[in-house]
């Protein structure tokens, strides 16, 4: 399934990309938003595409291959950007997109297990292949592992903090219970469970009940919000003065994250805050493509 990129138009506008001038796409994915900058930079603009997704990079490779020697893949953690710019020599930076979390390929497709309407093993890395060649480390860490291997407090935590959840407590609970009496290893599973934890009245609510639950387990196994605020200095850090950082936040943890580190580096001086809220998709937009909804967009200048 073909992923739908959000708030193209506001993306090309804040990153700002003029012929010639190279770009990174730290979450390229199939490359929807890498394309619209390549035909902005042509003839000789390059683009630097990361995923720490493997087969997202090999879906990048295919839908990009007419760019030729202007587009570098990579596989490999935006947390990283600083050293893989440094190992392909890439440069001078323009800019920097960064587009969070999963794609639509990663619920329909992936098979690992993000979607609650989908009966997979519950996985939910995006780097469930080996990340790193030379030190042949895998993410052991898997969706599977916290929800049999975790004790009553630290799900309750995770719950908490990372899906905002308040029947975080009584789901912690459950998942205890049940996983005595059989191993949790499937996400329909976990969904039984889930319905067992959530009074009756809440099951059919704005939002699917298992959401909550489904987004914290993401962002745990995948440390999304520590990557993100680990990632941010160094990102600002290897662009040009005059370069841009655009950044695409789903969900209230991670704009926090964002909004803060741009305030405070926009106080110091290093950049020039160019969203003074963020921008967010149309109506029109959010009727075609649902996922642009939760979408928040912020971006900045280096000074
Ligand atoms: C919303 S999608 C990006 C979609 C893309 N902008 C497009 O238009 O097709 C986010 C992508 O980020 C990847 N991702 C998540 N965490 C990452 C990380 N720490 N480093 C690099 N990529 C990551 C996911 O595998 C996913 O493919």
């Amino acid at each position: 399934m073909m992923h739908v990129p959000v708030l193209t138009n506001e993306v090309l506008e804040y990153l700002s990309p003029n012929p010639n001038e190279n770009f990174i796409d730290g979450t390229v994915g199939q490359g929807g938003h890498a394309l619209t900058i390549l035909q902005k930079t042509s003839p000789d603009g390059k683009l630097l595409g990361i995923d720490k997704d493997a087969t997202q990079i090999e879906n990048a490779k295919s839908e990009m291959k007419y760019f030729g020697h202007r587009v570098v893949l990579v596989h490999d953690s935006y947390v990283n950007v600083k050293n893989i710019v440094e190992r392909v020599q890439f440069g001078p930076v323009s800019g920097m997109l960064l587009d969070l979390g999963y794609s639509s390929w990663h619920l329909e497709d992936s098979k690992k297990g993000f979607s609650f309407n989908k009966d997979e093993a519950l996985d939910m890395r995006y780097d469930s292949e080996i990340l790193n060649p030379k030190s042949q480390i895998l993410n052991e860490l898997t969706a599977k592992k916290i929800v049999n291997e975790y004790s009553e407090s630290d799900l309750k935590r995770i719950l908490e903090e990372f899906g905002e959840e308040s029947f975080a407590k009584r789901i912690a609970k459950e998942i205890i219970t049940q996983r005595k009496i059989k191993k949790i290893e499937t996400t329909l599973q976990l969904v039984a469970v889930l319905e067992r934890a959530i009074p009756r009245k809440f099951h059919h609510g704005k939002i699917h009940c298992a959401t909550r639950t489904f987004q914290a387990l993401r962002i745990a196994v995948n440390d999304e919000l520590g990557s993100l605020a680990k990632a941010l200095p160094l990102v600002l850090s290897i662009l040009e003065p005059g370069g841009r950082l655009v950044i695409i936040a789903f969900h209230s943890l991670e704009d926090r994250i964002i909004k803060n580190f741009f305030k405070e580096r926009a106080e110091e001086g290093i950049v020039k805050i160019l969203t003074k809220k963020p921008i967010m998709a149309s109506d029109a937009e959010v009727l075609v493509n649902p996922r642009a909804r939760s979408a928040k967009l912020r971006a900045v200048i280096k000074l």
